[in-house]
């Protein structure tokens, strides 16, 4: 295997050349004539002629060759103490038979999907199952409301809806079904069927003519063969946050999907068939579409998937436990996770109870790492820690260090250098690239490579619009940042409204849609604000309707209240400060930068077009007390 550098000019030099290479990693049913079709959708399509299943590729490809016995899914709960391993092939046999199961209340392909399940195995089989019907999942984070589930299922008007009756979070059981049935009254659309897993912590009644018992129905059923598709036939979509309140539909296909994530695991992440990769991020992101379930799969390793928390199930040491019991020898997590970690065992005293020899390195996503948590990570395990940038819509990173070669230096704070794929700059508001090291926004040269959304469920406009509009021949990411002289990309955080809570992306504007409902609040605002754990947390700033006289705390409260209710716990959303101003610009617009200067306590930059620039100091005041009395 060759360093970065060769490996990125080899693309470089031939870069249709590098992905028909690429391509051989996979099982056609028809090997692609053509590698790329710039005339088709909204910046082109991938292997636009070739037809595979993914799920035979994840699956049956590796019991064909002889790894029927290797294990493939490694199911690990802190949460009920069980380990469950599907090898290769009981993994083929349960996928088909729950693929029959879908097929006999009548999914097929391009059928949609919706699942709503949190970290079980099924959550898996169930997504390869609809994989292996040519069927399109759309999988639902536990964490998210009933009125987020609802959106989601009036956005992709599923058949089927697949669940199951609880999750279970620390000192709670989450019980699934009763959202989802009020989801269903909440929808516009009715799916035909529902399967539930039934899990004995909370199992849940069952609606008779509409739901089905999941293993039962699965026990019974037949089991299916796998269905070629089109490559550029979606495979999933998912929803992730964009800056209005309503989610955005990152569509994945078939093809490009395979091929890309296949690549990804020798060259980024340096492993090959039968080793052990644990991916401690949930099946409902991206990180677990693509990390827990098919490149793992893909490229034939096995893959560890965990239900349970970085501490307190039921201590700081959680993840080394599950790194020695499973012989892990990649670790792919979010900062949030390890910052966790540091706050409870600083010196990682921990570990030294653990056998952590088959950890070769520790990846992390999902939000900015900053220098401290990475440094100290290194430091501790002695092991490479690997920062990496991606989003839900690119589906794999962005920029890494390569393990397939030697090492790129280490420069805590930087997300590393451009996968083969990807050429990214940063680009003045007017859309010129910068000289090395001057921030702007980050952009990815079109055509984006394999594996990135093609376009958003059944909107090629909105597509162009969000992404590609601003800056013509290149992706807008929506991230600020620079390129240093090396090459080595700096992600310095969001440009628009879009905030990253324990690694979660959120909506402020679908909060402020909340907020603005309740009847005594005129005008909102919701900013992300700094936190030493979650890296970033909510916080809203309401003024209230003249003649609103109740009790701003009571009012506070209830506004917490709604948006757990509507968006779900998982927002983090636990201040509210009721203020008399929001800081505005003469034509009326809030100034959100203003007010994330303010959250952050730093220098604020009141821009002349203030309406009232006294409200500035009354809000640092109400800012300041919010800090006093957190640390109190
Ligand atoms: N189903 C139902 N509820 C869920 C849920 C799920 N799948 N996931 C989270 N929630 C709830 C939690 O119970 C919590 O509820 P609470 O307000 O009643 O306590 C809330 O959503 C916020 O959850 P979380 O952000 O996970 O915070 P936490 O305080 O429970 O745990 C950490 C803190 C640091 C342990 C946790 O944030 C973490 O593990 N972060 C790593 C993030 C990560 O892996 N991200 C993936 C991106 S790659
Ligand atoms: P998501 O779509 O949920 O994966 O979130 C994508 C966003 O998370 C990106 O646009 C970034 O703002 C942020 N992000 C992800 N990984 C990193 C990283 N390694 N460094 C900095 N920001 C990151």
């Amino acid at each position: 295997m060759t360093d970065h550098g060769s490996l990125y000019q080899g693309w470089r030099d031939d870069p249709l050349g590098y992905w028909r290479e690429q391509a051989s990693r996979i099982a056609w049913e028809t090997a692609p004539s053509e590698v790329f079709d710039a005339a088709a959708g909204p910046y082109g399509r991938w292997f636009p002629d070739g037809r595979l299943n993914t799920s035979y590729n994840c699956l049956d490809r590796h019991v064909e060759a002889g790894a029927g016995d290797r294990p493939a899914l490694v199911w690990d709960s802190a949460m009920t103490g069980e380990v469950v391993t599907h090898t290769y092939r009981e993994l083929r046999d349960r996928v088909a038979k729950l693929a029959g199961a879908l097929a006999a209340v009548g999914v097929g392909r391009g059928d949609r999907v919706v699942i709503y399940m949190p970290m079980v195995p099924e959550a898996a089989i169930a997504m390869l199952a609809c994989a292996r019907l040519g069927a399109v999942h759309s999988v639902v984070f536990g964490g998210f409301a009933s009125s987020e589930l609802a959106t989601r299922i009036d956005a992709t008007a599923p058949r089927v809806v697949i669940a199951a009756s609880c999750g279970l979070e620390p000192g709670r059981v989450v019980e699934y079904k009763p959202v989802l049935d009020e989801a269903l009254t909440l929808a516009r659309h009715r799916p035909e069927a529902c399967f539930v897993l039934q899990r004995p912590q909370a199992p849940a009644e069952l609606m008779a003519g509409r739901d089905h018992d999941l293993l039962a129905a699965e026990a019974a059923a037949s089991p299916h063969d796998p269905v070629p598709v089109q490559a550029t036939d979606p495979l999933y979509i998912l929803h992730t946050s964009g800056t209005t309140g309503r989610p955005k539909g990152i569509v994945r296909d078939n093809g490009g999907h395979a091929v890309a994530l296949a690549a990804s695991i020798p060259t980024i992440f340096g492993l090959s068939e039968g080793d052990v990769y644990w991916a401690a991020s949930d099946v409902g992101w991206v990180v677990g579409h693509s990390y827990i379930v098919y490149a793992p799969l893909l490229a034939g390793l096995t893959s560890v998937m965990y239900e349970g928390k970085p501490v307190g199930t039921p201590d700081a040491a959680a993840f080394w436990r599950v790194i020695e019991r499973h012989r892990v020898n990649v670790l792919f997590t979010a900062p949030t996770a390890i910052r966790a970690i540091r706050r409870q065992d600083p010196e990682l005293d921990l570990k030294a109870e653990h056998d952590l020899s088959s950890l070769q390195a520790v990846f992390l996503a999902g939000e900015r790492c900053d220098p401290p948590t990475a440094i100290w990570l290194q430091e501790q395990l002695d092991r490479p820690v690997i920062d990496n940038w991606w989003q839900t819509e690119t589906g794999w990173p962005i920029t890494a260090r390569f393990r397939g070669g030697e090492l790129t230096p280490f420069k805590p704070g930087s997300g590393g250098r451009p996968s083969p794929g990807f050429e990214v700059a940063a680009l003045d508001d007017l859309g010129s690239p910068l000289a090395a090291g001057e921030t702007g926004n980050l952009a990815i040269r079109l055509p984006l490579p394999p594996g990135c959304a093609p376009t958003l469920w059944g909107d090629d406009e909105g597509y162009r619009t969000s992404y590609l509009e601003d800056f013509p021949g290149w992706y807008r990411t929506g991230d600020a940042g620079r390129v240093d002289g090396d090459g080595d990309v700096w992600v310095l955080g969001r440009t628009d409204d879009i905030i990253n809570v324990a690694g979660h992306r959120l909506s402020t504007g679908a909060m402020e849609e909340v907020l603005a409902a309740h009847p005594d609040v005129a005008e909102c605002a919701v900013i992300g604000a700094p936190d030493p754990l979650k890296g970033e947390l909510p916080t809203g700033l309401v003024v209230l309707k003249t003649g609103a006289d109740r009790d701003p705390a009571a009012i506070a409260g209830e506004l917490v209240a709604m948006v757990r209710e509507r968006i779900g716990a998982v927002a983090s959303f636990r201040t509210v400060l009721v203020v008399d101003q929001l800081p505005k610009t003469r034509s009326g617009k809030i100034l959100r930068r203003t007010l994330r200067d303010l959250a952050t306590g730093g220098p604020v930059q009141v821009p002349p077009t203030i309406e009232d620039p006294d409200v500035v100091d009354r809000l640092r005041e109400a800012f300041g007390a919010v800090e006093a009395q957190a640390a109190r």
